[in-house]
């Protein structure tokens, strides 16, 4: 699916500047997401839709200690987007992460270019923190990113809750 989606997915992928530039395969991806999620610092998730597979949610960045924090990151196939599936996924993993993990901030961050995105937080109610130059390396450039964050209590009966309310 990501193989197809290639043109779809570019502008918003992360790169490593000093790593190789060879994507993953898939095994290797499963590999080095399930290691990542054996250390407690990413939940991986696929997001389905009518039992097929669409997607990928993950949580990464998970910190303890006294951050308690962790960001999310996501994407959909292209056939699939405008079906609110993944602000359904985020308001999902959002109160997962500050419900079930007890963390105290969830953090979205997005290239300014990337309305889609921006849409899918602002649906959510998740506050705008501010900006960040040149803050991840995204399709082969340092590239600016703003931040989007909740924090526990901000949202006492749930993202998903309030988004369902607030759609009517
Ligand atoms: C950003 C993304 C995850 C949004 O997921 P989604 O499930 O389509 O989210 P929504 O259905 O809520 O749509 C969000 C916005 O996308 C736009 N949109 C709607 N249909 C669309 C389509 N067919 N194609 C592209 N964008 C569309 C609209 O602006 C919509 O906002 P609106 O509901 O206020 O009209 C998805 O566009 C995607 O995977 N993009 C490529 C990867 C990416 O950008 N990942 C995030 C990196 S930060």
């Amino acid at each position: 699916m990501r193989a197809r989606n290639v043109a779809w997915l570019k502008p918003w992928e992360a790169t490593a500047p000093a790593e190789r530039q060879v994507p993953l395969g898939f095994h290797a991806m499963v590999a080095a997401l399930r290691r990542e999620a054996r250390s407690g610092r990413v939940l991986p998730f696929v997001v389905t839709y009518d039992r097929e597979l669409v997607g990928q949610l993950t949580i990464g960045g998970v910190q303890y200690g006294s951050l308690r924090g962790a960001h999310i990151g996501y994407w959909v196939a292209e056939e699939f987007a405008g079906r609110g599936i993944i602000p359904t996924a985020v308001a999902l993993a959002t109160d997962h992460a500050l419900a079930t993990l007890q963390l105290h901030r969830v953090e979205i961050s997005m290239r300014p270019e990337n309305g889609p995105s921006r849409r899918v937080t602002e649906k959510l109610g998740f506050r705008f923190e501010g900006e960040r130059p040149r803050y991840l390396h995204i399709d082969g450039q340092w590239r600016d990113h703003l931040v989007y964050v909740l924090l526990a209590g901000e949202v006492p009966d749930g993202v998903l809750n309030r988004w369902h309310r607030t759609q009517g």
